[in-house]
């Protein structure tokens, strides 16, 4: 399972990446607007934290102006991901850039049929929104479920489910028991992925008994 990081925040990005766990970054139009930083400076920074693929969003409502902004995108750096939303612009500007070999993420999902479009579309990636569909209190992981078992059902659909709009440590369990190719965190919590009070503790324990012993291992 791949994990991306969910930020515009170049320097959470870059601590992160120095564990050997990103495999790309999402950002999206809120957390440009977080960062106050200009877009495409930003976007190219955050292309040399990460080789993997980095979602870039248009914000045109048109496919036509959707596909201007993709060529303003594209040129920053190599592994630049446009990331289109899901109307039937989007998947018009998502089949033409796939079909000239560009990565489409395609965002905003909150259905099973939603994906299969997107899928049908071309897109690399799509983003089912696990968070906001909880906070309505619908059932994000169980359309995750659904996206599995409807991808799965047609081999020839090659997108990857990219489990976005993550709030908890629970949502990456369930993602990956489900079989999600990509989850994509905010920092803290691919932070907390690793918390776990018994560790803490059998550590501390383990330091406390190795001081008694007077020895020292370098
Ligand atoms: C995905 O690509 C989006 O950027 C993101 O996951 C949205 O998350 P939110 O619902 O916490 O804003």
């Amino acid at each position: 399972m791949k994990f991306f990081i969910d930020s515009a925040d170049t320097a959470a990005i870059a601590d992160l990446a120095a564990t050997g766990m990103v495999d790309g970054v999402t950002t999206n139009p809120s957390l440009v607007a977080k960062s106050g930083r200009d877009f495409k400076e930003l976007i190219s920074e955050i292309c040399t934290l990460t080789k993997g693929p980095v979602s870039a969003e248009v914000t045109a409502l048109d496919a036509k102006a959707m596909l201007s902004e993709a060529d303003q995108l594209l040129p920053i750096a190599d592994n630049v991901c446009i990331k289109v939303p899901l109307t039937w612009d989007g998947l018009k500007a998502t089949r033409a850039l796939a079909d000239n070999g560009h990565k489409v993420n395609v965002t905003l999902c909150f259905s099973a049929n939603q994906a299969l479009l997107a899928a049908k579309a071309g897109a690399a990636y799509i983003s089912p929104f696990v968070g906001r569909l909880d906070d309505i209190s619908a059932d994000g992981m169980g359309l995750i479920a659904d996206i599995r078992q409807i991808y799965d059902n047609y081999p020839d659909l090659e997108t990857e489910i990219l489990v976005a709009s993550v709030r908890s440590p629970e949502h990456i369990r369930q993602s990956a028991l489900i079989g999600a190719d990509v989850a994509t965190l905010p920092p803290e919590v691919l932070r907390s992925l690793i918390a776990h009070p018994l560790t803490d503790k059998g550590l501390e324990a383990f330091l406390a008994d190795w001081q008694k012993t007077g020895q020292s291992i370098t």
